[in-house]
């Protein structure tokens, strides 16, 4: 039969125009948005209605794996690369600026004070042990004091603290201040790969799509500092398979970093560059 383009048409504009009705505002302005993309999206697609109901159950499917300890929307969002699409959009940096990258879903807050010079990785026997060291500068290149780094990364096991579930893991993760000349430095294990969350609904959509769940080894750190904009970035390691296809698309070029040999294991040496609060 064909297509009654007049009542197609006549719908989204009926969704939209009860939209323009209602509540004045951002609100609205983003209800006529998601309105009008999503139809144009049914339009483009024009999904049978076994598919659209295959779509509602993985949206409910994604819901029901969620808890306390697991957040498969933010894992959606991640894969999609929507979460770096809103990071890039929110946090728009002038050069010379460390660039941002995503929180992820394995940020624990509460982690411990530590010196600097601390072991994050104590008691770890496996793993590349490395001393990684700078400063916190501000774009003059002045060193800024008492700015705090927030530090977590995967044990040599690939597991994150966060992902312990008596949820009360501090494992490589730890705050660390600059004194007045701007300096930190830790002890950690070498970061390796490991794979999001692939036994979930959205696990199922990478393998359908081709794609695989890895992401490549790093380090994250939240930097706060009184008068500056807060800093959440990752440091990639240069010599990872998996930089070119990050199953989230958290790599920058600027984030890549090189792990020097040392006396000791390795050494890795890098410098944040804050931005001044609006
Ligand atoms: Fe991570």
């Amino acid at each position: 039969m064909p297509k009654s383009a007049s009542i197609e048409d006549e719908i989204t504009q009926a969704a939209i125009e009860r939209l323009e009705q209602g509540a004045d505002g951002r609100l609205r302005d983003i209800m006529i948005s998601l309105t009008r993309h999503l139809h144009g999206f049914i339009r483009e697609i024009e999904p049978t209605e076994e598919e659209w109901l295959a779509a509602i159950r993985f949206l409910t499917e994604t819901g029901k794996k969620c808890d306390e300890n697991r957040q498969e929307f933010i894992l959606l969002s991640d894969t999609l690369g929507a979460s770096m699409l809103i990071d890039a959009i929110n946090n728009r940096k002038p050069s010379g600026a460390t660039e941002s990258s995503v929180l992820g879903p394995f940020y624990r807050e509460g982690a411990p004070d530590y010196e600097n010079g601390a072991d994050l990785a104590e008691g770890e026997t496996s793993g590349e042990r490395v001393l990684v060291s700078g400063k916190v500068i501000d774009l003059d290149g002045a060193p800024i004091a008492g700015a705090v780094l927030d530090i977590w990364q995967t044990a040599p096991d690939a597991i994150y603290a966060a992902q312990d579930t008596s949820g009360t893991s501090f494992n490589l993760c730890g705050r660390l201040t600059t004194g007045d000349d701007g300096r930190y430095w830790f002890r950690t294990r070498k970061p390796v790969s490991y794979t999001v969350p692939g036994d979930g609904p959205v696990g199922a959509m990478l393998k359908a799509a081709g794609r695989h769940n890895w992401r490549p080894a790093h380090i994250h750190f939240m930097l706060s500092a009184d008068g500056y904009e807060t800093l959440v970035t990752q440091l990639f390691t240069d010599d990872d398979p998996y930089l070119g296809t990050d199953a989230v698309f958290g790599v920058k070029d600027s984030l890549v970093v090189h792990y020097d040999k040392a006396d000791e294991g390795l050494r890795l040496d890098h410098d944040f560059v804050m931005t001044a609060a609006a």
